[in-house]
């Protein structure tokens, strides 16, 4: 097994919390297998939660991306940014950590994740349009932690809430891959806000046995843009889905 570096980026307002415990149990499982880890814990850094032009030095393009691109290529983005994205380029693998806030993850992070992954780094206009499989994170891992106060069924199939595969599209597919990294299943602890003593424990466990195996894990089978599947409307070519599939689920091979 090589040993890797594995960035936490994590959101929660509480010390006391689950989520607090799961990061910790992450950490220790991690360092127990001789992982190094390290850890932007958004609110004890009080990250900054919104984009705009006092990220960007004394770039002033009326297009915010364009400017995001020129701030990026003439080095003038704000130091905390680049500070982030030095983190998320020494790192082999990369994860988000949070709770489900409102079906998506808590708006300091997604701050996080519009200031971090600029123009430039995150995707590219700069170089080309890298993306979905390509890009500065090609080759690291993406992994979500996510607790949901609904309990399982309700984030099933045919789930009240919606599937929890369907809810975290937007990151593990638009995130994580679109940035280039491979999006690992993620980990879901459900029914968080009433966890009983056991529930801690098998969540736990759940943990522990998903980091143990990260460096096997099979990242979910998305396809890459330029991998022959999508024609030249980036439309998935007829005929290439799975069984069955359809909506998110087409865009798994
Ligand atoms: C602002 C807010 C929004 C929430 N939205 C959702 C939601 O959309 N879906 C859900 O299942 N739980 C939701 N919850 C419940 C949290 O996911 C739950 O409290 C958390 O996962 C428990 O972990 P913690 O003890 O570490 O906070 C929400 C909680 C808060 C405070």
């Amino acid at each position: 097994m090589e040993p890797m570096h594995v960035h936490i980026v994590y959101a929660h307002p509480s010390t006391g919390s689950l989520n607090a415990a799961l990061r910790d149990e992450a950490i220790r499982t991690l360092e127990a297998r001789g992982h190094s880890t390290t850890l932007s814990d958004l609110y004890a850094m009080k990250w900054k939660p919104v984009a705009d032009y006092d990220d960007l030095g004394p770039v002033t393009d009326e297009n915010f991306m364009e400017a995001s691109g020129e701030a990026h290529r003439s080095g003038t983005l704000s130091d905390d940014i680049r500070r982030e994205q030095q983190l998320l380029l020494d790192a082999d693998a990369v994860i988000l950590q949070f709770p489900l806030w409102w079906f998506t993850m808590p708006a300091i992070m997604k701050g996080w994740v519009d200031r971090v992954l600029t123009n430039g780094f995150g995707y590219g206009t700069v170089r080309g349009w890298r993306r979905y499989g390509e890009g500065v994170l090609a080759g690291k891992h993406g992994l979500a932690i996510v607790t949901t106060g609904a309990a399982e069924a309700h984030m099933s199939d045919r789930g009240i809430n919606g599937s929890i595969d369907d809810l975290l599209f937007p990151i593990n597919h638009g995130i994580f891959f679109y940035t280039g990294m491979d999006a690992l299943p993620p980990v879901h602890i459900a029914g968080a806000v009433r966890l009983d003593e056991d529930g801690y424990r098998a969540g736990v466990e759940r943990l522990r046995r998903r980091l143990e195996a990260l460096e096997e894990t099979e990242p979910i089978a998305y396809r890459a843009q330029r991998g022959g599947d999508y024609d030249e409307h980036r439309r998935l070519k007829p005929g290439l889905e799975r069984p069955g599939a359809s909506g998110f689920d087409l865009h798994i091979a």
